[in-house]
């Protein structure tokens, strides 16, 4: 676009996501909230990394912005169209404007399949060109993610993990997305992979102006990726802005815990007490409240709202006690629990 303005590639506002589930044979289902009310944008060119632990809602939030799964309510918004209740006419252009990325290379690439097919199918559901020009394109996008045209005609078991999360990725790209949404996408590589298939993604979106929805549980590979974070815990956000803020002074105590928690980032060590609380039952105030190493009386009993603070977002009755930094960049200092 040659307009000045940011392009919006997806608007989020309030998604929720509840799944009914089972708990015996003579009981009502219960409501389990996996995505609370996740609100966010993101930009041309730009990436989104979404963070926290296992069970917190991450899936199921790229799920909805993938299109796999609908939201229970709320609204996504894809290159401006409505992809809740998609116009009929814009159904297709919404469903190759986006594209998922998936953490198992193994699992998602068909074994039975050359690479020539897994990079050619898109193409010849989706589009009206002939063999020749499709097995050119393949061969074009194979090279783009750094493998040799070649191995085109080879089968996804004959390649390594990264080769095949490159395969993966040259897959997603083929009807030329505006969005890639990445679960997880190098949590199963080696260090020292994961390095060159982060670089890889950032090349591809200096080159074509991708918009990231970064899956990770991992603030060290966040780090190299994102522009904007999201923290999620148990369904909610609890902090979310520009990289740059938050990891210089995160302003929640679940942030603070995981920057902690991840090595390199922090000279603080936090440890965080008590259990990950059931999604079914989640406590009545701050979800955080019962592992919170600074929580007070009134987070028990009052959900603290997403606030403006310090440029990012927090949902934290007293985030601003770490405003001047002294309670977070001390290694043992007296208000968190040190080890
Ligand atoms: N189809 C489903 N039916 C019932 N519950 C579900 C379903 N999908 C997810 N959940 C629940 O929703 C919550 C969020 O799950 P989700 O997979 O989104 O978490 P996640 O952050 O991706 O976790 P991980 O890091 O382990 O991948 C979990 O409590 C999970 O058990
Ligand atoms: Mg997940």
């Amino acid at each position: 676009m040659s307009d000045a303005s940011p392009e919006i590639v997806a608007e989020a506002r309030n998604l929720q996501r509840t799944y009914a589930v089972r708990r015996g044979l003579f009981r009502a289902p219960a409501q389990l909230r996996a995505v609370g009310d996740i609100s966010f944008r993101l930009e041309r060119g730009r990436t989104l990394a979404v963070v926290g632990e296992s069970g917190c809602g991450k899936s199921t939030l790229a799920r909805m912005v993938a299109l796999i799964e609908k939201p229970t309510a709320g609204q996504l918004t894809l290159i401006g169209a409505d992809a809740v209740a998609p116009p009929a006419e814009r159904k297709r252009e919404l469903r190759q404007a986006v594209q998922l990325v998936f953490q198992n290379p193994y699992g998602s690439l068909n074994p039975r399949k050359k690479i020539a097919t897994v990079l050619e199918d898109p193409l010849a559901i989706n589009t009206t060109l002939g063999k020749a020009e499709r097995a050119e394109k393949a061969r074009e996008m194979l090279a783009r993610v750094g493998l040799r045209p070649e191995y085109a005609n080879r089968y996804p078991h004959m390649f390594s993990g990264g080769q095949r999360q490159r395969i993966a990725i040259a897959r997603a790209l083929m009807l030329s997305p505006r969005l890639l949404v990445a679960d997880e996408p190098v949590s199963a590589l080696d260090v020292s992979i994961q390095a060159q298939v982060l670089n890889l993604l950032a090349d591809l979106q200096a080159e074509l102006g991708l918009a990231y929805l970064f899956i990770s549980h991992d603030l060290g590979v966040v780090r190299h990726i994102a522009h904007d974070v999201l923290v999620m815990y148990l369904g909610h956000a609890v902090e979310q802005g520009p990289k740059s803020r938050i990891f210089a002074r995160p302003l929640h105590p679940y942030t603070q815990a995981l920057l902690a928690s991840t090595p390199g980032l922090s000279s603080q060590r936090i440890v965080l007490k008590g259990e990950l609380p059931s999604p079914l039952n989640p406590p009545a105030g701050c979800v955080f409240s019962t592992r919170c190493p600074h929580v007070q009386p009134r987070c028990r009993e009052e959900r603290p709202a997403l606030r403006a603070l310090d440029e990012r977002l927090v949902a934290c009755h007293y985030a601003e006690q770490f405003l001047d930094g002294a309670a977070v960049v001390r290694a043992d200092g007296p208000v968190l629990a040190a080890s």
